[in-house]
């Protein structure tokens, strides 16, 4: 299976449009060892060939001009594209918005949980996706499901799981107590296999807490792509940026008690990479302590064009 991060960054991307954090002032400076990032996406392909989507980021444009799997083949018909399928998590705008640039009356499927698909089926914009080519599927929890392009079976199987987390921002429900109206479905993690290889992979770009349950799942993993946001709960409020924790926003921490690298310490995960990483994330910095800290303790952070074959 061939995996590529298209795009390693949380919403806003990196460096994002109107901050001038620490982070991204530095990026737009172009200072050593800082590397700048699109927003939250994979790209998947049992061959090589036909490729899924993980994630539609408002940033897919740019995503298939710099990625030369994702183009019409050359010697194609006029009208082509590689992309056969778009499996989302949830409906974070960093995760949906790309669909829009998928107009054009190109046939691929589209998966998402029932939540996410009552999200896209709410808001007409994406009607510009014509369901006659364009159909909504549902993702069922718990159940294993082949991966289909228009054109039949694309040789994944994929198996999506509730994890912890929050609502879409824009969702978000006053005076329904601390999880603002989250109901399941609403952040999922994937298990993504190669059916011919039987070689899977986890995805889960958000999550707010690494329950027993998903501890258990994870467990002796060979490859996890975890949600990266923040380094410290609080470290958008220290740096000034925005006067909310990373508990506020259902996204653990990697730092702390509670955190990713605590929390995977015993998982003996052989790969660990991060993605969905918020701009204000220290480990941004290739030479910062707190990138030192998470490559110790086995993680990669993830990076627009990084590829690995399982
Ligand atoms: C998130 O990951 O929490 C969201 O993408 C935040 C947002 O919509 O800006
Ligand atoms: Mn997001």
């Amino acid at each position: 299976m061939h995996i590529k991060i298209l795009g390693a960054s949380a919403g806003g991307g990196f460096p994002q449009w109107n901050c001038n954090g620490v982070n991204s002032a530095a990026v737009r400076a172009k200072k050593p060892g800082f590397q700048a990032r699109t927003q939250s996406s994979l790209a998947i392909s049992s061959n090589g060939t036909h490729w899924v989507l993980l994630n539609a980021s408002p940033d897919l444009r740019q995503q298939i001009n710099d990625n030369s799997e994702l183009w019409p083949a050359a010697d194609g018909p006029l009208r082509a594209s590689p992309i056969k399928a778009v499996v989302l998590t949830n409906a974070d705008v960093d995760h949906i918005a790309g669909l829009i640039n998928l107009r054009e009356m190109q046939a691929f499927n589209v998966y998402g949980s029932s939540r996410v698909l009552d999200t896209l089926n709410a808001n007409t914009i994406f009607n510009i996706l014509n369901p006659d080519f364009v159909p909504r599927i549902k993702i069922e929890l718990n159940s294993v499901f082949n991966v289909q392009g228009p054109d039949g079976d694309l040789g994944l199987s994929i198996e999506a799981f509730d994890v912890p987390g929050k609502v879409a921002l824009y969702l978000e429900k006053e005076n329904t107590g601390p999880g603002f109206g989250t109901q399941e479905g609403d952040t999922i993690g994937l298990k993504v296999t190669d059916t011919a290889s039987g070689q899977f992979f986890y995805y889960v770009p958000g999550c707010a807490q690494v329950d027993d349950k998903l501890a258990a799942r994870l467990k002796d993993a060979p490859l996890v792509f975890f949600d990266g946001t923040l380094f410290t709960d609080d470290e958008m409020l220290k740096q000034g940026l925005m006067p909310k924790t990373g508990k506020r926003m259902g996204h653990i921490s990697i730092s702390g008690p509670e955190g990713s690298i605590k929390a995977f310490e015993d998982l003996n995960v052989k790969q660990k990479i991060y993605v969905h990483i918020n701009n204000s994330n220290p480990v941004l910095d290739e030479n910062s302590t707190e990138r030192k800290i998470v490559e110790a303790a086995g993680w990669k952070v993830g990076f627009d064009g990084m590829e690995i074959q399982i």
